[in-house]
């Protein structure tokens, strides 16, 4: 192996001790102090892997190697750190730990480059925080908007605010962007978090292509009441529609062969046992790969959800959250996984599909992007369960260690 995989499983497994919870997994949101240490020691690892260390406007933070072409275009690699709620130490954290890996690898082979190559860990990819997500990777593609820093939390601050109470100025945000002609191509390694891998009995495979999520807010609302006292033919009571529209929002997926759809948040007012609520607000994330049948689902489920919410004398409001397109890997990127596949002595790199969003989602229609899939067990991820072997970590990264080198020591700009 030309990479070290015991040193990747080392950091990975340290890396998961901050904002480690009592069920084994990790919650780690962005701008918090979680997440300030988990920048702090993987600025670390990159210093020990002789990168050059800077955290640009968006909080990424991002470690650089040069290359030996001052003037040339520069590849990116990297993933994130945050989390979802409870989520695993594998999910992001191992696309950053892998990309570190490999830049050390090189620097320790003594190996050139012509492009230099950038690690990135994005601020904020999950959109757990906010309801919105890809944060750091929208403001190096240049498409992050000050508007879009008014999404609020849980506690009601806002992104612009999260983002000063650790020092960052969002009207700087613009200096995080680069030029379409700055960037050669994207590769990102991450856990599959399907059981695709698994069933190919396969450690590494290649993406074809990222589906696309859309997220909505649902708030209907309806008339309080008395649980005991109001007889149900004159209930306005939101939640007998949510759970009409629920039931189609998952019967109508069925119907699609690629799509999900996930109702992860549901939320009732007042919150009373006895109480008839007056609202109901629940998110959707909808997915597929095929954007035209996603836009047939989502107008189908809004036009049924009107005429349930009318039926039942509620008001419907539908809040858009972020809507992505799908993105398809680029071919030259693609192809460079395989080659690396099989100079890292894995012929025949099996190709498939990415049902969760990632940050390179954000670059595909300005830069080239590609992906590469570790196997993940029973394909659980978004859970303490997720777990990918250290013998698979490893294959992953040299797969990654050699599409670097592909992609970084091309002569063209
Ligand atoms: C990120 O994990 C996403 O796909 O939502
Ligand atoms: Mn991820
Ligand atoms: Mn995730």
């Amino acid at each position: 192996m030309v990479i070290n995989a015991e040193r990747l499983w080392d950091r990975l497994m340290e890396l998961g001790e901050i904002g480690a919870q009592e069920s084994g997994g990790v919650t780690r949101y962005s701008f918090t102090e979680e997440e300030r240490q988990a920048k702090s020691l993987v600025a670390r690892y990159m210093s020990e892997a002789g990168l050059s260390v800077h955290e640009d406007a968006a909080g990424n933070l991002i470690g650089r190697r040069e290359g030996t072409d001052p003037q040339a275009s520069v590849v990116l690699t990297g993933s994130h750190i945050d989390t979802v709620p409870d989520g695993g130490k594998f999910d992001g954290a191992l696309g950053v730990l892998a990309a570190i890996e490999a830049l050390q690898s090189m620097e320790e082979q003594q190996v050139q480059t012509v492009h230099p190559i950038e690690v990135i860990a994005f601020t904020d990819e999950e959109g757990s925080r906010f309801g919105f997500g890809m944060i750091g990777s929208r403001a190096v593609a240049g498409t992050l908007r000050q508007e879009d820093l008014k999404h609020r939390d849980a506690d009601q601050i806002s992104i612009e605010e999260a983002m000063r109470a650790v020092k960052l100025e969002p009207e700087r945000l613009h200096e995080a962007a680069k030029a379409p002609d700055q960037v050669k191509a994207y590769v990102e390694l991450h856990i599959e978090q399907g059981k695709v891998l698994e069933n190919f009995n396969e450690p590494v495979g290649v993406v074809t292509g990222i589906a696309g999520p859309l997220w909505q807010q649902f708030t209907i609302t309806g008339q309080a009441g008395h649980a005991g006292a109001t007889p149900m033919n004159i209930r306005r009571d939101p939640v007998q529609a949510a759970a009409e529209v629920l039931n189609f929002i998952y019967a109508e997926t069925k119907k699609f062969p690629n799509a999900v759809a996930t109702v992860g948040k549901f939320h009732t007012l007042p919150g009373g046992i006895n109480v008839i609520p007056s609202q109901v607000q629940f998110s959707l994330d909808l997915r597929d790969i095929d954007e035209a049948d996603r836009d047939v689902l989502e107008s189908r489920i809004r036009e049924y959800a009107e005429q349930t919410c009318l039926k039942h004398q509620t008001v419907l409001e539908i809040g858009l959250l972020q809507r992505v397109a799908p993105a398809p890997s680029a071919p030259e990127v693609k192809e460079a996984i395989v080659q690396a596949g099989t100079l890292a002595g894995r012929s025949q790199l099996p190709e498939l599909v990415s049902g969760a969003g990632h940050d390179g989602m954000q670059f595909s229609s300005k830069w080239p992007v590609g992906m590469i899939f570790v196997r993940s067990e029973e394909g659980i991820s978004h859970s303490p369960k997720e777990w990918s072997s250290q013998a698979d970590c490893g294959q992953g990264t040299e797969v990654l260690y050699h599409t670097l080198l592909q992609l970084a020591q091309g002569d063209t700009r």
